[in-house]
């Protein structure tokens, strides 16, 4: 069964609506744990919309499981990665207008620039993932830079519909299996809930999925706990 990481971005961005201290992200990753999280997801963006550096500094004394820091691959970002050491870094393509990440990272295009990064991480001893999109190109330019893992960005799957859907997924799944077989662990996120997340789940080598929006989505009206064992039942 695919390991469940939740992201609590979204807790934070509630907190700023008001710029208050409620709800904390803190006591949602412990909630979250106790509904079964597999590990704790948040993106310290550089304008720190949500997720601000008290929050990852606390995160990563109290949390049991893993955190997993998503972000863009600058100087700053990786400064703040050394220092805090979570187990994994997962890159991902960042544009200040964004409502949320848009699309995969460009390997092929930012080669140098991410080696660097990945370099300086593994040196730190942490892991570090590259958030993609389907395809080849990008999944094979990912191993050149010794990315432990890839996340397949399923954003595509989740908006679209009927055949249209059936192709979003068979690439999803063509892209584990290349990745799998380069000897790279493959995680897949973005857009996933309830309805959607079993078709992905059952991809036997999917390991992790990061899903964010719709756990806290539903949190809001059922609790965290309970929002997160749901998800988990759906994976099972
Ligand atoms: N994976 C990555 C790399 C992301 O950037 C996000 C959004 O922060 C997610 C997963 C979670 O997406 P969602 O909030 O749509 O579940």
């Amino acid at each position: 069964m695919a390991r469940l990481g939740v992201n609590i971005d979204h807790v934070a961005t509630v907190r700023e609506a008001r710029k208050a201290k409620q709800p904390d992200p803190i006591a949602a990753a412990v909630l979250a744990e106790l509904g079964g999280a597999d590990g704790i997801v948040v993106h310290l963006r550089e304008d720190r919309r949500h997720i601000h550096d008290r929050d990852l500094k606390i995160l990563r004394e109290t949390i049991q499981t893993k955190l997993d820091l998503e972000m863009a691959a600058t100087d700053e970002m990786v400064r703040i990665a050394l220092e805090v050491k979570p187990e994994m870094v997962t890159f991902v393509p960042e544009r200040r207008q964004e409502l949320t990440t848009e699309g995969g990272l460009n390997v092929v295009s930012n080669r140098d620039e991410l080696q660097k990064a990945i370099d300086l991480l593994h040196d730190g001893g942490i892991e570090v993932s590259l958030f993609i999109d389907p395809d080849p190109a990008q999944i094979k330019e990912a191993h050149k830079v010794s990315a432990d893992l890839i996340e397949i960005h399923t954003g595509p799957y989740a908006n679209s519909r009927g055949k249209d859907r059936r192709t979003e997924l068979n690439q999803i799944l063509e892209a584990a299996r290349l990745a799998a077989k380069l000897g790279m662990g493959v995680n897949a996120g973005h857009g996933l809930d309830y309805q959607n997340v079993a078709a992905v789940a059952r991809i036997p080598e999917i390991e992790e999925l990061n899903i964010g929006h719709s756990i806290i989505a539903r949190a809001v009206l059922v609790g965290m706990e309970r929002a997160v064992r749901e998800m988990k039942e759906r994976i099972r």
